[in-house]
């Protein structure tokens, strides 16, 4: 079975925009086949966005790890001017994600990275939706990982549902952080957390 996460060569591309506008400013934003949320925005994604532009957080720069065609970084650095990093195992995501970022001009840069592999710089803030399907062991790596990329006082800011194990997997950062349930909203989480 094809996941979203999956690299296929032979996959077939029907590129389509999708549309989204938030504080005035309107993004477009080039999706495919074979990437997360191809025809629309995600609900926890847009509420991960929406949390970060209420709260008082400073950044200047942002790493989004997963970040498919890059719709949480690419918001936040227009609309915060900060810097982004962007990475994900999905070679079309990756792509799509710097054809997304000149389109909606903002400054950052997509690269290949399976968690942080290729990441070696430290971040303000790291946002993820993080990949559910591609199992915990992942999951638990995208976001204990974290850590060793954050500037002293950055902070990781994760979108999870309740349904998909956040309980359980706010447990298990609780050992490594000082965490924050931020917002819940249609059985989606939204976790902040801090090196404790
Ligand atoms: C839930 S989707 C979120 C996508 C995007 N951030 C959004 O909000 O639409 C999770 C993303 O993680 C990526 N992913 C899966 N396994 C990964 C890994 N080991 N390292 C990096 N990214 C991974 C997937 O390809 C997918 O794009």
């Amino acid at each position: 079975m094809e996941h979203y996460f999956t690299n296929n060569k032979d996959l077939k591309s029907e590129m389509r925009t999708i549309n989204f506008e938030k504080n005035n400013v309107v993004f477009t934003f080039f999706s495919d086949l074979g990437v997360f949320s191809k025809n629309h925005i995600d609900y926890g994604s847009r509420l991960l966005v929406d949390c970060l532009l209420k709260s008082k957080e400073k950044f200047q720069s942002l790493l989004d790890v997963g970040c498919g065609y890059g719709f949480i970084g690419i918001v936040l650095s227009k609309l915060t001017s900060c810097s982004s990093l962007m990475v994900d195992i999905n070679e079309r995501a990756v792509h799509l994600c710097e054809k997304n970022i000149k389109k909606n001009k903002i400054t950052g840069q997509a690269i290949v990275s399976n968690c942080y592999e290729n990441v070696y710089d430290k971040f303000d803030l790291i946002v993820t939706n993080p990949p559910i399907r591609a199992g915990k062991k992942i999951v638990l790596e995208i976001l204990n990982g974290a850590k060793e990329h954050l500037n002293p006082n950055g902070c990781l800011y994760c979108v999870i549902r309740k349904d998909q194990g956040a309980l359980s997997i706010l447990k298990n950062l609780s050992l490594q952080y000082k965490c924050e349930i931020i917002a819940k909203s249609k059985g989606f989480y939204v976790i902040k957390a801090k090196i404790d």
